[in-house]
């Protein structure tokens, strides 16, 4: 049977840069789930369709066509074969994301080939249903967080670096407004699973948080 690692988070804790981290040292196939709903939520505007109009949203997704590859290890994002990986990072579809991915359809939709992969692979998955929904059986589960003022430093830093010109206070705004939406929908709300192991890593340099989620993770591997 494969080994299965849900990492579930909020927003800008680091997750997807740690989980690819540790994934890389363990081997294993690193899953971004995130770009998955990023991809739909592409799919929304490029259509013209309002993004709060759920039924709108939810007769679309027959249509998405997404797939991800592995590319020397690298994820890639497809939609309708065009590779999105670079465009699904902008703050509007970010934000667009955010919504579109509490629509039940949307979610059924990604539920399949989240599971279709760690059926067949060892995988670390990031996201913010993977050990209470996706994957219920996995071998560890994590909950990697930060506090919120920490995390929207890092954005900051990391926009400011990107050469855009943004405030803080935004910054701060956006991540609590995200940590709202995705905490207080209906379906699949972020939480952690009741047998994860919290990561926080408030205070903590990057390499600091990747050895404190190696270790959690292959202490928890060792005791299974
Ligand atoms: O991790 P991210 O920022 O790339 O995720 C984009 C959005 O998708 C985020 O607002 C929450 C949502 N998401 C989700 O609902 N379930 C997941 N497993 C992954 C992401």
């Amino acid at each position: 049977m494969p080994i299965n690692i849900a990492i579930d988070g909020p927003a800008g804790a680091g997750k997807s840069t740690l989980a690819r981290a540790v994934a890389k040292r363990l081997g294993y196939i690193y899953v971004d789930t995130g770009a998955l709903y990023r991809a739909a939520a592409l799919f929304v505007l490029e259509r013209g369709t309002d993004i709060y109009n759920s039924a709108a949203v939810s007769a679309l997704v027959p249509m998405m066509d997404i797939e991800l590859k592995y590319v020397g290890g690298e994820q890639r994002v497809y939609l309708c074969g065009e590779n999105v990986s670079g465009v699904i990072r902008s703050p509007e579809v970010s934000k667009a994301a955010s919504v579109v991915s509490a629509v039940v359809a949307v979610r059924q939709f990604l539920f399949d080939l989240q599971q279709d992969i760690a059926e067949t692979n060892n995988v670390v998955m990031d996201g913010r249903d993977i050990g209470t929904v996706v994957l219920p059986n996995a071998q560890v589960k994590i909950f990697l967080t930060a506090s919120p003022e920490e995390r929207a430093q890092r954005r900051y830093r990391e926009l400011r670096d990107k050469g855009m010109d943004i405030d803080y206070k935004v910054v701060l705004e956006e991540v609590n407004q995200r940590d709202y939406n995705d905490s207080h929908r209906e379906v699949a709300p972020l939480k952690p699973a009741a047998d994860s192991l919290i990561v926080d890593t408030t205070g903590l340099s990057l390499a600091d948080s990747e050895e404190l989620l190696y270790k959690t993770i292959t202490d928890r591997l060792a005791e299974n």
